[in-house]
Protein backbone atom coordinates (compact mmCIF):
# COMPACT_ATOMS: atom_id res chain seq x y z
CA UNK A 1 0.00 0.00 0.00
CA UNK A 2 1.35 3.42 -0.88
CA UNK A 3 0.63 6.92 0.39
CA UNK A 4 -1.35 9.39 -1.69
CA UNK A 5 -0.60 13.07 -2.27
CA UNK A 6 -3.47 14.87 -3.97
CA UNK A 7 -2.25 17.64 -6.30
CA UNK A 8 -4.51 20.69 -6.11
CA UNK A 9 -3.19 22.10 -9.39
CA UNK A 10 -6.43 21.21 -11.21
CA UNK A 11 -8.74 22.71 -8.55
CA UNK A 12 -10.95 25.45 -10.01
CA UNK A 13 -10.82 28.84 -8.30
CA UNK A 14 -14.65 28.73 -8.32
CA UNK A 15 -15.59 27.18 -4.92
CA UNK A 16 -12.02 25.97 -4.33
CA UNK A 17 -12.62 25.83 -0.56
CA UNK A 18 -15.60 23.52 -1.07
CA UNK A 19 -13.38 21.25 -3.20
CA UNK A 20 -10.68 21.26 -0.51
CA UNK A 21 -13.27 20.13 2.07
CA UNK A 22 -14.27 17.28 -0.29
CA UNK A 23 -10.63 16.34 -0.79
CA UNK A 24 -9.99 16.47 2.95
CA UNK A 25 -12.77 13.89 3.54
CA UNK A 26 -11.07 11.62 0.99
CA UNK A 27 -8.19 11.47 3.53
CA UNK A 28 -5.07 11.53 1.34
CA UNK A 29 -1.79 11.48 3.28
CA UNK A 30 -0.75 14.84 1.76
CA UNK A 31 -1.98 17.82 -0.19
CA UNK A 32 0.51 18.29 -3.03
CA UNK A 33 1.05 21.97 -3.83
CA UNK A 34 2.43 22.51 -7.35
CA UNK A 35 4.20 25.87 -7.34
CA UNK A 36 5.20 27.27 -10.75
CA UNK A 37 7.04 30.53 -11.48
CA UNK A 38 6.59 30.92 -15.27
CA UNK A 39 10.38 30.61 -15.66
CA UNK A 40 11.35 27.04 -14.71
CA UNK A 41 8.02 25.99 -16.30
CA UNK A 42 5.70 27.99 -18.58
CA UNK A 43 2.84 28.53 -16.15
CA UNK A 44 2.99 31.01 -13.30
CA UNK A 45 0.70 30.18 -10.38
CA UNK A 46 2.79 31.59 -7.53
CA UNK A 47 0.00 33.68 -6.02
CA UNK A 48 -2.78 31.12 -6.53
CA UNK A 49 -0.83 28.24 -4.98
CA UNK A 50 0.12 30.34 -1.95
CA UNK A 51 -3.59 31.24 -1.52
CA UNK A 52 -4.62 27.59 -1.91
CA UNK A 53 -1.96 26.33 0.51
CA UNK A 54 -2.92 28.99 3.07
CA UNK A 55 -6.63 28.09 2.80
CA UNK A 56 -5.87 24.38 3.15
CA UNK A 57 -3.65 24.98 6.18
CA UNK A 58 -6.59 26.81 7.84
CA UNK A 59 -9.18 24.09 7.17
CA UNK A 60 -7.22 20.85 7.34
CA UNK A 61 -4.40 19.24 9.30
CA UNK A 62 -3.42 17.03 6.35
CA UNK A 63 0.30 17.72 5.77
CA UNK A 64 1.44 19.90 2.87
CA UNK A 65 3.83 18.43 0.28
CA UNK A 66 5.17 21.48 -1.60
CA UNK A 67 6.61 20.85 -5.07
CA UNK A 68 8.66 23.86 -6.25
CA UNK A 69 8.88 24.10 -10.03
CA UNK A 70 10.73 27.40 -9.76
CA UNK A 71 14.13 28.86 -10.58
CA UNK A 72 14.60 30.91 -7.43
CA UNK A 73 14.16 28.02 -5.01
CA UNK A 74 15.26 29.64 -1.74
CA UNK A 75 13.16 32.80 -2.24
CA UNK A 76 9.95 30.92 -3.11
CA UNK A 77 10.48 28.34 -0.37
CA UNK A 78 10.67 31.18 2.20
CA UNK A 79 7.08 32.04 1.20
CA UNK A 80 5.94 28.62 2.50
CA UNK A 81 7.90 28.29 5.73
CA UNK A 82 5.19 30.05 7.77
CA UNK A 83 2.70 27.33 6.66
CA UNK A 84 4.93 24.68 8.27
CA UNK A 85 4.75 22.24 5.33
CA UNK A 86 5.68 18.62 6.00
CA UNK A 87 8.08 18.63 3.05
CA UNK A 88 9.42 20.93 0.34
CA UNK A 89 10.83 19.55 -2.91
CA UNK A 90 13.01 21.47 -5.37
CA UNK A 91 14.20 20.48 -8.85
CA UNK A 92 17.84 19.50 -9.27
CA UNK A 93 17.59 21.12 -12.73
CA UNK A 94 16.92 24.49 -11.00
CA UNK A 95 19.56 24.37 -8.28
CA UNK A 96 22.91 23.13 -9.57
CA UNK A 97 25.41 24.70 -7.20
CA UNK A 98 26.42 22.17 -4.49
CA UNK A 99 26.89 24.82 -1.78
CA UNK A 100 23.47 26.34 -2.51
CA UNK A 101 21.92 22.88 -2.36
CA UNK A 102 23.49 21.96 0.97
CA UNK A 103 22.66 25.40 2.44
CA UNK A 104 19.06 25.02 1.31
CA UNK A 105 18.81 21.49 2.74
CA UNK A 106 20.09 22.82 6.05
CA UNK A 107 17.66 25.80 6.02
CA UNK A 108 14.69 23.46 5.53
CA UNK A 109 15.86 21.10 8.26
CA UNK A 110 16.36 24.01 10.66
CA UNK A 111 12.69 24.84 10.03
CA UNK A 112 11.72 21.22 10.74
CA UNK A 113 10.74 20.66 7.10
CA UNK A 114 11.60 17.44 5.27
CA UNK A 115 13.64 17.86 2.08
CA UNK A 116 12.81 16.42 -1.35
CA UNK A 117 14.72 16.67 -4.62
CA UNK A 118 12.77 16.28 -7.88
CA UNK A 119 14.11 15.02 -11.20
CA UNK A 120 12.44 15.70 -14.54
CA UNK A 121 12.07 12.84 -17.05
CA UNK A 122 15.28 13.73 -18.93
CA UNK A 123 17.45 13.84 -15.78
CA UNK A 124 19.36 10.75 -14.60
CA UNK A 125 19.35 9.64 -10.94
CA UNK A 126 23.17 9.84 -11.08
CA UNK A 127 22.82 13.60 -10.49
CA UNK A 128 21.10 13.02 -7.14
CA UNK A 129 23.57 10.55 -5.64
CA UNK A 130 25.69 13.14 -3.73
CA UNK A 131 22.58 14.32 -1.85
CA UNK A 132 20.58 11.16 -1.15
CA UNK A 133 21.81 10.53 2.37
CA UNK A 134 20.99 14.13 3.39
CA UNK A 135 17.37 14.26 2.17
CA UNK A 136 14.04 12.58 2.92
CA UNK A 137 12.53 12.02 -0.53
CA UNK A 138 13.19 11.83 -4.26
CA UNK A 139 10.33 13.02 -6.48
CA UNK A 140 10.50 11.22 -9.84
CA UNK A 141 8.50 13.20 -12.41
CA UNK A 142 6.45 10.76 -14.48
CA UNK A 143 5.39 13.60 -16.81
CA UNK A 144 7.19 16.71 -18.06
CA UNK A 145 6.71 19.27 -15.27
CA UNK A 146 4.38 22.19 -15.91
CA UNK A 147 0.78 21.07 -16.04
CA UNK A 148 -1.76 18.58 -14.73
CA UNK A 149 -3.85 16.06 -16.66
CA UNK A 150 -0.98 14.70 -18.80
CA UNK A 151 -0.36 11.06 -19.77
CA UNK A 152 2.30 9.17 -17.82
CA UNK A 153 5.67 8.64 -19.57
CA UNK A 154 6.13 4.82 -19.26
CA UNK A 155 9.96 4.98 -19.44
CA UNK A 156 10.01 6.85 -16.11
CA UNK A 157 8.86 3.67 -14.34
CA UNK A 158 12.25 2.12 -15.13
CA UNK A 159 13.87 5.09 -13.40
CA UNK A 160 11.78 4.42 -10.28
CA UNK A 161 12.81 0.75 -10.33
CA UNK A 162 16.53 1.52 -10.63
CA UNK A 163 16.35 4.23 -7.96
CA UNK A 164 14.57 1.79 -5.61
CA UNK A 165 17.28 -0.80 -6.26
CA UNK A 166 20.08 1.72 -5.65
CA UNK A 167 18.49 2.91 -2.37
CA UNK A 168 18.07 -0.68 -1.13
CA UNK A 169 21.61 -1.70 -2.13
CA UNK A 170 23.01 1.32 -0.30
CA UNK A 171 20.64 1.12 2.71
CA UNK A 172 19.32 4.63 2.07
CA UNK A 173 15.86 4.69 3.62
CA UNK A 174 14.09 7.60 1.92
CA UNK A 175 10.74 7.99 0.13
CA UNK A 176 10.27 7.79 -3.62
CA UNK A 177 7.39 9.97 -4.78
CA UNK A 178 6.01 9.57 -8.33
CA UNK A 179 4.30 12.59 -9.82
CA UNK A 180 2.23 13.04 -12.97
CA UNK A 181 -0.35 11.09 -14.97
CA UNK A 182 -1.19 8.74 -12.10
CA UNK A 183 -4.78 7.44 -12.13
CA UNK A 184 -6.86 4.28 -11.65
CA UNK A 185 -5.18 2.59 -14.61
CA UNK A 186 -1.54 3.59 -14.05
CA UNK A 187 -1.27 3.55 -10.24
CA UNK A 188 -0.66 -0.20 -9.88
CA UNK A 189 2.39 -0.12 -12.21
CA UNK A 190 3.74 2.90 -10.34
CA UNK A 191 3.34 1.17 -6.96
CA UNK A 192 4.96 -2.01 -8.32
CA UNK A 193 7.87 0.01 -9.70
CA UNK A 194 8.58 0.98 -6.09
CA UNK A 195 7.04 4.39 -5.44
CA UNK A 196 6.11 5.00 -1.78
CA UNK A 197 4.02 8.12 -2.42
CA UNK A 198 1.84 8.60 -5.50
CA UNK A 199 0.79 12.09 -6.54
CA UNK A 200 -2.56 12.29 -8.28
CA UNK A 201 -4.27 15.47 -9.40
CA UNK A 202 -6.76 15.40 -12.24
CA UNK A 203 -7.98 11.82 -11.54
CA UNK A 204 -8.89 12.56 -7.91
CA UNK A 205 -10.03 16.18 -8.29
CA UNK A 206 -12.38 15.26 -11.17
CA UNK A 207 -13.73 12.10 -9.48
CA UNK A 208 -17.36 12.09 -8.29
CA UNK A 209 -16.30 9.86 -5.37
CA UNK A 210 -12.97 11.33 -4.25
CA UNK A 211 -12.55 8.90 -1.36
CA UNK A 212 -12.83 5.91 -3.74
CA UNK A 213 -10.38 7.58 -6.14
CA UNK A 214 -7.80 8.07 -3.37
CA UNK A 215 -8.25 4.45 -2.23
CA UNK A 216 -7.78 3.25 -5.83
CA UNK A 217 -4.48 5.16 -6.09
CA UNK A 218 -3.37 3.89 -2.64
CA UNK A 219 -3.91 0.26 -3.72
C1 LIG B 1 2.98 18.57 -12.94
C2 LIG B 1 2.79 18.48 -11.42
C3 LIG B 1 2.02 17.27 -11.02
C4 LIG B 1 0.65 17.19 -11.67
C5 LIG B 1 -0.08 15.98 -11.16
O1 LIG B 1 3.98 19.53 -13.22
O2 LIG B 1 4.03 18.42 -10.76
O3 LIG B 1 1.88 17.26 -9.58
O4 LIG B 1 -0.09 18.35 -11.36
O5 LIG B 1 -1.36 16.06 -11.66
P1 LIG B 1 -1.95 14.92 -12.62
O6 LIG B 1 -2.23 13.76 -11.69
O7 LIG B 1 -3.20 15.58 -13.14
O8 LIG B 1 -0.92 14.59 -13.65
ZN1 LIG C 1 3.86 18.02 -8.59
Amino acid sequence: MSEVAVSILSVDKENATHTFYNLETARPEYFHIDVMDGKFVENNNLELMKDYATTISHISNIPLDVHLMVENVEEVADEYIDLAPDRVTFHIEALKDKDRIFNFIQELKENNIKVGIAISPETQIEELKPYLKYIHMVLVMTVVPGKGGQKIIPETLEKIRSLKKYLEENSIDIDIEADGGINGETSEDVREAGADILVSGFYVVSAENKRAAVEKIRG
